[in-house]
């Protein structure tokens, strides 16, 4: 008896030691130390035994089960950290790897317009301003020679925020202006001249809102810009910046621009600028003098706006201009509906978006 316990402890250390896997393992155990398994079986031998027989063989199949408990986990302890050695050798993240697949968005080309006009007019000295979307009716209108009873207040047809109790916090801006969506970014001037001292060197593109909607007008579009407060500037300034400007983003030195008398409450004189197109295989292409389309709004900074942001109109003077973002980029891009550019089509971003990589710089081009 006692050499068959020996040999039965031989055999079981010997399958543990073989067990390739922790699976083959666990069969091990559970055929040996399982409820059925043949250790416990010897286990329950005891009980019909008399008492020396059991003292004497009790001992001996303890020591059995504790020699095969003790090896399954000794074995199993092995393959467990052999199998982590496996793992970290087979698993191993190489980080400085590409990543896989190019990636799938594009930047959208009204914010690669907006690069380029910062671009462009950082190369002359400008600054990026900016302003709030949601605004009050005072930076809006009032400040820019707009009062209340002006007409040209309905013709922005502007989006309110429903009024509010005074003093609730919502719905009505600092003392008491009803809040609005900002009808273009001329408030981003009274902003500026508030906000720092002259010379004011500056564009400001941005978001605007007016509740208008067809083939060319979306209730959101985007609208640049430009504010110079100096000393002894005039229109030929103003055309210079607009001329510069323009041969720069649409890369063409034959870009002609005409100044039309016009009307802006913010300005005066004001002007229309008109850029001169031609006709190329029946697209409209910029440069020459054969057509005219208008292009944005301009003039010198009206005294009554200087006035109201608190400096003095005989010390500095200036010129505006505002001009269509989304208008820029279908005319040097070639999109014709303006929907489109808002719709979020992934086919129409993967067609017109930029890669993240065309920065554009004048070194390289502000084309891309
Ligand atoms: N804010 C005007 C508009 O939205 C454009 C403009 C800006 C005109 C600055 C003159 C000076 O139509």
């Amino acid at each position: 008896m006692p050499q068959d316990l020996k040999q039965t402890e031989q055999q079981w250390l010997a399958r543990i030691d073989d067990a390739s896997d922790l699976a083959a393992l666990e069969t091990i155990r559970v055929a040996a130390l399982g409820k059925q398994g043949e250790i416990s079986g010897l286990l329950k031998t005891l009980g019909a035994m008399t008492p020396e027989q059991r003292q004497i063989e009790g001992p001996k199949i303890h020591s059995l089960r504790e020699a095969v408990t003790e090896a399954i986990a000794a074995r199993k302890a092995a393959l467990e950290a052999a199998e982590l050695e496996r793992r970290l050798a087979t698993e191993r993240l190489d980080m400085t790897l590409p990543v896989e697949g190019a990636p799938q968005g594009t930047v959208h080309p009204v914010s690669q317009v907006m690069d380029e006009l910062a671009e462009i007019f950082a190369d002359m000295g400008f600054a990026v301003a900016t302003g709030p979307e949601i605004e009050d009716d005072w930076h809006n209108f009032t400040a820019l020679n707009i009062p209340e009873s002006h007409p040209a207040r309905a013709m922005h047809d502007t989006f309110y925020f429903e009024q509010r109790d005074p003093g609730s916090g919502s719905g009505a801006g600092a003392a008491g202006h009803r809040m609005l969506l900002r009808t273009h970014t001329s408030p981003v001037q009274i902003r500026t001249m508030q906000g720092q001292k002259p010379p004011i060197y500056i564009i400001a593109p941005g978001r605007t809102y007016r509740s208008d909607s067809d083939a060319t007008h979306t209730p959101m579009f985007h609208q640049v810009e430009g504010l110079v407060i100096d000393k002894g500037i005039t229109m030929a300034h103003l055309k210079w910046t607009l001329e510069t400007f323009l041969r720069a983003y649409f890369e063409r030195e034959d870009i002609v621009l005409r100044l039309r008398p016009s009307y802006f409450p913010f300005t005066e004189p004001s002007a229309e600028v008109d850029v001169g197109y031609h006709m190329r295989d029946g697209r409209r292409v910029l440069g020459g003098t054969d057509h005219w389309m208008e292009l944005l709004g301009s003039g010198m900074v009206h005294p009554r706006v200087i006035t109201a942001c608190g400096l003095d109109p005989e010390e500095w003077q200036g010129f505006a201009f505002g001009c269509g973002i989304d208008r820029l980029a279908m005319l040097k891009y070639g999109m014709d509906d303006l929907r489109a550019f808002f719709d979020g089509d992934s086919r129409w971003l993967k067609h017109y978006g930029f890669s993240a990589l065309d920065v554009p710089t004048l070194s390289g081009g502000v084309g891309a």
